[in-house]
């Protein structure tokens, strides 16, 4: 077992802190379209699978840090966060392993376009933008595959919010996963739209992190997992060079609905859906038998987003009216 404190230390240089610097970074949120569940270090956040995204562009974290003599201060949104809550504990916890000596803090202003911890990646362009703040910060001038490594300690997803467009996380087969980092993948869909469909801001009530613990360890059908995702990353990617709109929604509404009946066979169960997630599934399903060429990914929480073609625009929103459209590649 490798220790994350050591992973990091491998990677980052000396650091001299410069309390008249500002580092600041945008990172996109990214939506998986073939999910990454279940870890097989949970330090490290190793994963079980590759995993593959679309980063959503303009919407995702901005975040600006600097050095302070003494205690962290962490603002979300504006607001200054107290030392108990939840989301500093994490953060704090993380940034521990980047602190040259202890009693050296950080000033954090950091803001999400999305709900906080509410299944919509949140914490995936939060830790990428926290790690291309420090970057910055601290002048470390990393490549984008150390940063990945670095993002990926903080929260696995984060590994793939360094690009936008699509992004594919190797899981590696290192035990210090130093080959677990995520790419870019140079294909363009310029017609893909991702429709988002907010229908819960509350925080979901188990982390991912959690939950996918819960899934892998609860006796459930977690292991047909593994090979599932390997045959739909397969089929996807041979979509994607088609640039086949149709099988690529397909593909990922098959594996994101696989992933939540692996967690509702754990023992306990474990459902992110509320009721408004499985109506707006079935007047999807509904409306794609009318003729809708229009899909739905879910992450671990009740909020759905939609795959489609441009051209669907117009049948997408008269069909859900509150569905907030991104173009993922401009
Ligand atoms: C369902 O990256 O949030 O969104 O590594 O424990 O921080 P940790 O988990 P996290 O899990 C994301 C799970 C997912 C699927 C995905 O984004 O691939």
């Amino acid at each position: 077992m490798f220790s994350a404190q050591a992973c990091i230390q491998h990677i980052i240089p000396k650091t001299r802190p410069d309390f008249s610097r500002e580092g600041s970074a945008f990172a996109p949120v990214n939506i998986a379209l073939i999910k990454y569940w279940g870890k097989r270090d949970t330090e490290l956040n190793l994963p079980v699978t590759d995993s593959l995204s679309i980063g959503l562009r303009t919407l995702g974290t901005r975040t600006r840090i600097r050095w302070t003599e003494g205690e962290d201060n962490i603002s979300l949104n504006g607001e200054l966060l107290p030392s108990d809550n939840a989301f500093v504990k994490r953060t704090r916890q993380y940034l521990h392993y980047f602190r040259p000596n202890p009693s050296l803090g950080f000033i954090i202003d950091t803001h999400n376009d999305v709900p906080t911890g509410a299944g919509l990646a949140s914490s995936a362009s939060g830790y990428a933008a926290l790690v291309l703040a420090l970057n910055d910060l601290c002048q470390w001038q990393l490549n984008k595959t150390q940063l990945s490594i670095l993002a990926r300690i903080g929260s696995g997803s984060a590994s793939r919010s360094l690009w936008n467009g699509l992004v594919h996380w190797h899981a590696g087969t290192q035990a210090d996963g130093m080959d677990s980092y995520a790419t870019p993948i140079t294909h363009q869909l310029p017609s893909l739209r991702v429709g988002l469909l907010t229908l819960s801001r509350k925080t979901k009530p188990i982390s991912s992190r959690l939950g996918m613990q819960q899934t892998v360890h609860g006796l459930s059908l977690y292991p047909a997992w593994k090979p599932m995702v390997e045959q739909h990353l397969s089929r996807l990617q041979t979509a994607i060079a088609a640039q086949d709109i149709a099988q690529i929604g397909a593909i990922s509404e098959h594996n994101a609905l696989s992933m939540h009946a692996t967690m509702l066979s754990a023992s306990p169960a474990l459902c992110y859906f509320l009721p408004e997630t499985i109506a707006t599934l079935q007047t999807l399903w509904q409306a794609r038998s009318e003729g809708l060429a229009c899909w739905a990914t879910l992450d671990a929480g009740p909020n759905v987003k939609l795959l489609f073609d441009a051209h669907e625009e117009a049948a997408v929103t008269a069909c859900f009216p509150k569905v907030s459209i991104v173009q993922p590649f401009g």
